[in-house]
């Protein structure tokens, strides 16, 4: 097992740790809490992970002697707003749920974001243990404390910063995702790879065809690896005040290309457009070499992402989706610009930079010049 410990730095001095296992789900129950340190244990999750894994889970703890309730919500981005979250509480109210339920969220991003919310808001906030099942959440959403919903004006605009009291990334539930999944949380890893680590960057380069059979040696150096990154970043800066905006890379075109998609792509795959496009932009801005760019755009050709399909988006309409972001500054929209392979641009201690949108709309049609975008 691997352990790594998140320490921030609050007068609280507020810690949890994150392990990666690799067992089958039942030895979870060995990481938890002791019974008497909390009144009851429940279990949020979407429907679909209710029965790959949820009900086993809920009858070993029951059989071990712990009060546990399961309750599960539709699987779905769509499902991660204000009325799953009413639904979820009102059952944890009609169930007589106190100040000392420990909430266990049994899912992707999708739970983690939705459940961790709950526990942030239920009688005040409540401890929660995070259970990733999907890579995207083991590498990057079930680490940080970020949580929340969706709402109609756009994603994640409602929640709080809430950290669990422990995440368990096992393994072993990545057996049953699917690849298109796999992919998702992969780019995810690449991304934070791309800004801080190269020699990650290379080894994802290096092992993909292992990492996509899903081979738990390269899944558990992948998740491990994203992990430590991310948790440095956020040990930083937990309220994402200049530090962990180095996150956001790819993200704002990502999050733009999501939106003008009206959600039908899926973020990991918005955001490979997004790191291509905003790497085009480092390279035209000249801090990018091309052979940089050209790299981590073979890699994305690998995993069935090519730039190309970039062109079925409007430029004009991605340019004025970015000015809905949420990290816009004095009305400019602010890109993390690449570097080198594991290197950003930092100007004056800023990671975050001010790009007018006629070069990103230079970007955009350089690659279609060079073909890349037909
Ligand atoms: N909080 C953060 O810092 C943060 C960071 C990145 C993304 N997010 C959020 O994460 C969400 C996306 O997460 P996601 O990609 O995990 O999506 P998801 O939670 O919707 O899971 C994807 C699908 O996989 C299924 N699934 C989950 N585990 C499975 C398993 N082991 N086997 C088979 N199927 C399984 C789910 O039922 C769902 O249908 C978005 O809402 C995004 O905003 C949050």
């Amino acid at each position: 097992m691997n352990k790594i410990l998140v320490k921030l730095p609050r007068a609280n001095s507020a810690q949890y740790s994150i392990r990666i296992i690799e067992n089958l789900p039942h030895n979870l129950k060995k990481l938890l809490p002791a019974k008497n340190s909390f009144s009851s244990l429940v279990i949020i999750t979407d429907h679909r992970v209710k029965k790959l894994y949820g009900q086993t889970l809920s009858q070993e703890l029951q059989q071990q002697g712990y009060k546990v309730l399961l309750f599960s919500f539709p699987a779905g981005e769509k499902y991660k707003n204000y009325q799953s979250k009413i639904n979820l509480e009102n059952q944890m109210l009609r169930q007589a749920c106190d100040r000392n339920t420990l909430i266990l969220a049994l899912g992707g991003g999708v739970v983690g974001d939705l459940a961790g919310f709950i526990a942030a808001t239920y009688m005040r906030g409540i401890q929660f243990i995070q259970v990733p099942t999907t890579l995207l959440a083991m590498v990057d959403s079930s680490v940080g404390g970020k949580t929340g919903i969706d709402t109609p004006y756009g994603k994640n605009l409602i929640g709080a910063f809430w950290q669990p009291q422990m995440v368990i990334a096992n393994i072993h539930f990545l057996q049953s995702l699917s690849q298109k999944h796999l992919i998702n949380g992969l780019i995810e890893a690449i991304k934070i790879f791309i800004t801080r680590d190269a020699k990650s960057f290379y080894y994802v380069q290096k092992n993909l065809s292992d990492i996509l059979q899903k081979k738990p040696k390269h899944l558990q150096t992948i998740i491990q690896r994203a992990v430590k990154l991310k948790t440095k970043i956020v040990q930083h800066d937990e309220k994402e005040t200049h530090e962990r905006a180095v996150l956001n890379f790819g993200h704002t075109i990502g999050h733009a290309l999501e939106k003008i998609s009206d959600y039908k792509i899926l973020h990991g795959y918005a955001v490979a457009y997004g790191i291509l496009l905003e790497a085009k932009i480092a390279q035209l801005l000249g801090f990018l070499a091309e052979e940089n760019y050209l790299m981590i755009q073979t890699l994305f050709t690998r995993l069935g992402i090519q730039a190309k399909h970039l062109a079925q988006f409007n430029i004009q309409k991605i340019i004025q989706a970015t000015k809905l972001d949420k990290k816009i500054k004095a009305g400019k929209v602010q890109y993390v610009l690449l570097k080198n392979l594991g290197e950003i641009v930092k100007q004056q201690k800023s990671v975050v930079h001010p790009v007018e949108d006629q070069i990103v709309k230079n970007a955009y049609l350089a690659m279609r010049s060079q073909n890349y975008v037909r």
